[in-house]
């Protein structure tokens, strides 16, 4: 690899889900998911929306596969809808569901890019919660027994998986504050509960890929919580580390929680101590069977914390100063956490990582002149990128990155609000618009990131405006010192 670049073998890619994109959630005998069932419950998602259509590809897919094949992208990671391929999540397997994946996988290798198939990305099937979803131990079995229909029928051709996406998310937020599918408010004890049987599925899932597909490659992907020291001083570096491997409080809101019984086997010890009785009693050959190696690590990765060592050598979280950059969905804009989140993450873990979903929404529509012009989210992507390729030069082994998203899509509780595509779709009309940010990616991916490296990248979308910027620059040098 020459400084400018990413290695020859680095995969650049996008992201999708399939509740997020597909639509189309009765056709071919799909069955409804937890996610069909929270959209029709007033209130619960942003402006009485829901994915009954969304971006249709279930009916575009050839279109946006093309579309991707025209960005270059190496890699599409996809999610693969367990009401699709059993619709009671349990038994009958519903052979035109599987069959859409299995086209999908032929067209994708037909266009020279690696499908990454993440088994389940938060669509449960309804059927499976009304016989107790996350909290029934059985779910464990039946969610490998759904991975193992999934790899018998793809494993011959998709070498890459991923078991679970953000368990945080959809145990947390879908069983403990309600605001996610289910949308149950469980008691802590009961959310955690599910959150140990979502782990040991992921075992069970890690473990048919496996009897199923010898040469699949696997991996998991939780949100990654990154932290940020606030200057690379030694002692804000340690002190940035220790809450990045530390639970102080009884919340979710963590990584080692989720990821240290996959890779380690065992549950962080100050998590077992904060959360004390409501740790759930279960077998101790539970643990091993978590434990299931992994082949690389994925980190949903979007925004991080700052930590300083503050006066008496205490690791203390900055809080986003006010007026700092924050994204349409009012995240904090922390470039420098796509460079310590795979360092620490790799550190801790000793795994390849893949950046499985970065990205930003902002309120993107088609101007004028019919094209959509995201200059922050290319200005957001150079400068997240840039700290991405800081850690592989420093010889972090990053594999991957996928851009969240490929595709304007539904975004969960949050409706339609959020955008953060790199392709602008109507969603009265199902007409994708590339946006600016997808030339320009298509041009980071064509130099293997070379791209990234100049200022030109990030400024070439405004630079027609020179004439004006030249004047308005007059204006503000005519007045040199801030009005008193
Ligand atoms: C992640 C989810 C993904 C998308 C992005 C914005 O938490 O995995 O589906 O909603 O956030």
């Amino acid at each position: 690899m020459t400084e400018e670049c990413f290695p020859d073998e680095f995969v650049w890619g996008v992201a999708t889900a399939a509740y997020q994109i597909e639509g189309a959630v009765t056709a071919d005998g799909r069955g409804p998911s937890v996610w069909d069932m929270l959209c029709r419950k007033e209130g619960a998602i942003w402006a009485g929306h829901d994915a009954d259509v969304t971006t249709d590809h279930y009916h575009h897919w050839r279109q946006d596969v093309a579309l991707f094949r025209e960005l270059g992208v190496g890699g599409y990671r996809f999610s693969i809808a367990w009401p699709r391929v059993q619709p009671d999540g349990v038994g009958a397997v519903n052979d035109k569901g599987l069959g859409f994946y299995d086209r999908l996988v032929d067209t994708l290798l037909e266009a020279g890019i690696t499908p990454y198939a993440t088994l389940f990305h938060w669509d449960m099937p309804l059927a499976v919660y009304h016989r107790g979803g996350w909290l029934n131990r059985d779910v464990c079995g039946w969610f490998g027994d759904y991975a193992e229909v999934v790899v018998k029928a793809l494993g011959d051709r998709v070498h890459h998986w991923l078991t679970l996406n953000e368990p945080q998310v959809f145990v947390g937020c879908g069983h403990y504050d309600g605001r996610h599918a289910p949308g149950v408010r469980y008691s802590m004890s009961e959310m955690l509960r599910c959150g140990h049987h979502a782990l040991l599925a992921h075992g069970h899932a890690v473990q048919r890929i496996r009897a199923h597909a010898a040469s699949a490659r696997v991996g998991y992907a939780p949100m990654a919580f990154p932290k940020v020291p606030r200057t690379e001083a030694d002692e804000d570096v340690a002190a940035a580390y220790r809450i990045f491997g530390s639970m102080r409080q009884a919340t979710h809101w963590n990584l080692p929680w989720w990821t240290d019984p996959v890779v380690f086997g065992e549950y962080p010890e100050d998590g077992l101590r904060v959360f004390g009785k409501d740790v759930p009693a279960f077998p101790s050959s539970d643990l091993a069977q978590i434990n299931q190696p992994i082949d690389f690590l994925g980190l949903n990765l979007y925004d991080g914390q700052v930590v300083v060592s503050g006066a008496d050598g205490e690791a203390e979280v900055v809080p986003h100063p006010p007026g700092a950059p924050i994204t349409g969905f009012n995240w904090p804009m922390t470039p420098e956490a796509m460079y310590w989140g795979p360092k620490f993450a790799y550190q801790r873990y000793g795994k390849p990582i893949a950046i499985t979903e970065n990205g930003v929404s902002l309120r993107d529509w088609p101007s004028m002149d019919g094209r959509v012009h995201d200059p922050q989210r290319v200005d957001f992507l150079n400068r997240y990128l840039r700290n991405l390729h800081r850690a592989v030069a420093e010889g972090v082994p990053v594999e991957a990155y996928f851009h969240w998203s490929a595709l304007d899509n539904f975004e969960w509780a949050d409706g339609f609000r959020e955008r953060f595509g790199l392709i602008h779709v109507d969603y009265q009309t199902a007409k994708r618009t590339p946006k600016d940010s997808y030339y320009w990616y298509r041009r980071v991916i064509e130099t293997n990131g070379a791209a990234l490296l100049g200022v030109e990248a990030a400024s070439a979308y405004t630079q027609r405006f020179e004439v004006e910027r030249k004047r308005v620059a007059s204006i503000l040098e005519a007045f040199p010192n801030a009005d008193r």
